[in-house]
C-alpha cells in the first residue's frame, strides 16, 4: 500500500537554473499538496506531460528526494524516517538509470542481490527466472555497453527487481524502446500485477496509460487534477477515450497556452 499525503515538492534555483528555465523566481513547485493512494494487485499510473511532476513525486516515494512537506507510506513505512525499510519493499526503475557499462549483467545483478543481503542460492534462483523471462541468458557475461537499447533495459529491470519487491515504481517504463521491447515490459508489468504486487508507474503515453493502469492519477504542472479508473475517469471528463479526457483536463486545469 502506498499512502501519498499532501506531497509538495520545492526545488531551489540557482541563478544558473534560473537563466535556463528564463524565470526570476528562486523556486520552482513541482509537486503541490498531492495526495494519493494505491493497493497491492494494481497497476496505478501517474499521467503527465513532460514537467508535471511525475518524476519528482516517484523520486520521493522511491526516498531518493525529500518532501517539502507532507508524507509518504509504503507499507507502513515512512520514507523519510523508516528510508531503510522503504528500500526494502521496493523496486526503482527509470529509463534515465544506466547500469555500469564496463560489467556484465550477471555480475551485476549477483552484485544487487548482495546489496539487498539475500543468499547466494536465492540469488541464482531470481537470476534464472528474470534472465529467462527477458531473454538475457546468451548475453548475461557480455559487458553492458555491448548490448543494444532493450536489452540494456530489460537488464536493468531484471537488476532492479532482483530482490523481488512488493512494491514496483517504474518511471516512464517503455520510454525510447522500440513495440517489441516495450510490450515485454508492459507485459512484465502485467505479470507483476498477477502476482500481487503493487506497481506505480509514470508515463506521458495516453494509449500505454488506457491499457495498463487499473487506476490513474492525471498531473498537470504538480497537482493532482483527477484520480479513477479509466471509465470513471471518462464518464466525469464524458469522454470516449483518455486523450480526449486528458485535453478536456488540460484545457480545464493547464495554465494558459
Ligand atoms: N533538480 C531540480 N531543480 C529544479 N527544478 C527541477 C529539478 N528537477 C525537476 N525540476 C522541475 O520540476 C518540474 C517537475 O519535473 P519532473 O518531476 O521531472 O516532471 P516530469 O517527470 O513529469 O516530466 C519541472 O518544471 C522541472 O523543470
Ligand atoms: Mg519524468
Amino acid at each position: 500500500m502506498i499512502e501519498i499525503e499532501k506531497l509538495t515538492k520545492i526545488y531551489k534555483l540557482n541563478k544558473k537554473q534560473q537563466k535556463e528555465l528564463k524565470v526570476k523566481d528562486t523556486q520552482k513547485i513541482a509537486v503541490s499538496d498531492l495526495s494519493l493512494r494505491a493497493k497491492e494487485g494494481e497497476i496505478f499510473g501517474l499521467l503527465g506531460t513532460n514537467g508535471a511532476g511525475k518524476t519528482t513525486t516517484l523520486r520521493c516515494l522511491a526516498t531518493l528526494l525529500q518532501p517539502t512537506s507532507g508524507t509518504i507510506r509504503v507499507n507502513g513505512f515512512d520514507t523519510v524516517k523508516d528510508g531503510e525499510k522503504v528500500r526494502e519493499q521496493i523496486g526503482f526503475l527509470t529509463n534515465e538509470m544506466k547500469l555500469d557499462p564496463q560489467f556484465s549483467p550477471d555480475y551485476l545483478i549477483e552484485f544487487f542481490g548482495r546489496l539487498h543481503g539475500m543468499n547466494t542460492e536465492k540469488i541464482q534462483e531470481r537470476k534464472r527466472e528474470l534472465f529467462e523471462y527477458f531473454g538475457i541468458d546468451q548475453f548475461a557475461e557480455k559487458r553492458v555497453e555491448e548490448l543494444s537499447t532493450g536489452m540494456k533495459q530489460k537488464a536493468s529491470i531484471a537488476v532492479s527487481l532482483i530482490h523481488d519487491p512488493k512494491v514496483v515504481i517504474f518511471d516512464e517504463p517503455t520510454t525510447g524502446l522500440d513495440i517489441i521491447t516495450a510490450k515485454a515490459v508492459t507485459d512484465y508489468l502485467k505479470e507483476l500485477k498477477k502476482q500481487g504486487k503493487l506497481i506505480i508507474m509514470s508515463t506521458h503515453i495516453m494509449s500505454e496509460a488506457e491499457k495498463l493502469c487499473d487506476r490513474i492519477a492525471t498531473i498537470i504542472d504538480g497537482k493532482k487534477v483527477e484520480e479513477g479508473t479509466i471509465p470513471e475517469i471518462l464518464q466525469r471528463t464524458q469522454t470516449d477515450d483518455l486523450e480526449e479526457a486528458f485535453f478536456r483536463l488540460y484545457q480545464k486545469y493547464g495554465k494558459a497556452v
